[in-house]
């Protein structure tokens, strides 16, 4: 599959949202970070902004809940217009149930580890996800440093994807840059989310242009 950028509105001007978005029409998706200042200490938007973002871009919506409780709030997101809905594993009480529910709504559904969470205990769930995601940074904030020490994970994974013949997305985020794009997906990864590196850019456009060849490369 041709990689995939996803810009992360966290590095955007929240005032300016809708614009925002449109600056970066050509993206594949548009990756919304809902944090919820429990499951992470930080705080960013919830269901309102989503269905009122959903309605002034055409990019899909690529919601990623680091938040408590997803099982009561995921498919909430999906209501709103999320295309893709990520739950944290960490936080799901029950992550075959709730996968089932997004998918059933209409959504990609998808599960996310934090750098400390492995993933070999997952993997029999693997076949209920469109997409899993692999932190590369604590969650929390953007603009923090990329962790190497997750690319043996990554390559797991894309292992066990292989082995059990799954088409499933395999995603990255956090500290993805020029500089580390390619070791993500040397290692196997897919679906590339940039905040810093595309907001924090002249022309984010260009960015995410730049970013999707070094990842085809
Ligand atoms: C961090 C968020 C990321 C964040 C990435 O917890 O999940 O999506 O926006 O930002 P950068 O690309 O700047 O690391
Ligand atoms: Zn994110």
């Amino acid at each position: 599959m041709a990689a995939q950028i996803n810009p992360s509105i966290l590095s955007a001007d929240f005032a300016r949202l809708a614009d925002e978005a449109q600056a970066v029409a050509g993206a594949d998706w548009l990756h919304v970070d809902v944090m919820d200042n429990h499951f992470v200490p930080n705080l960013t938007l919830g269901v309102p902004i989503v269905e009122s973002l959903a309605r002034a871009t055409d990019t899909p919506l690529d919601c990623h809940l680091m938040i408590e409780a997803p099982d009561r709030w995921a498919p909430q997101y999906v209501e709103a217009g999320a295309s893709s809905v990520t739950f944290h594993v960490e936080a799901a009480a029950a992550p075959v149930r709730l996968a089932r529910e997004i998918r059933a709504k209409g959504a990609r559904a998808s599960m996310a580890l934090k750098p400390a969470t492995p993933i070999e205990p997952y993997e029999d769930l693997l076949p209920e996800l469109d997409m899993l995601l692999i932190m590369t940074v604590e969650p929390g904030f953007g603009g923090q440093a990329f962790l190497d020490i997750m690319l043996p994970k990554i390559r797991r994974t894309r292992e066990l994807i292989g082995k059990h013949g799954l088409e499933l997305w395999l995603q990255v985020d956090g500290g993805v840059s020029a500089s580390t794009i390619e070791r993500c997906a040397e290692a196997g990864a897919d679906v590339f989310v940039a905040g810093s590196a595309v907001y924090g850019a002249e022309d984010p456009a260009e960015a995410v242009r730049a970013l999707r060849a070094q990842a085809d490369a």
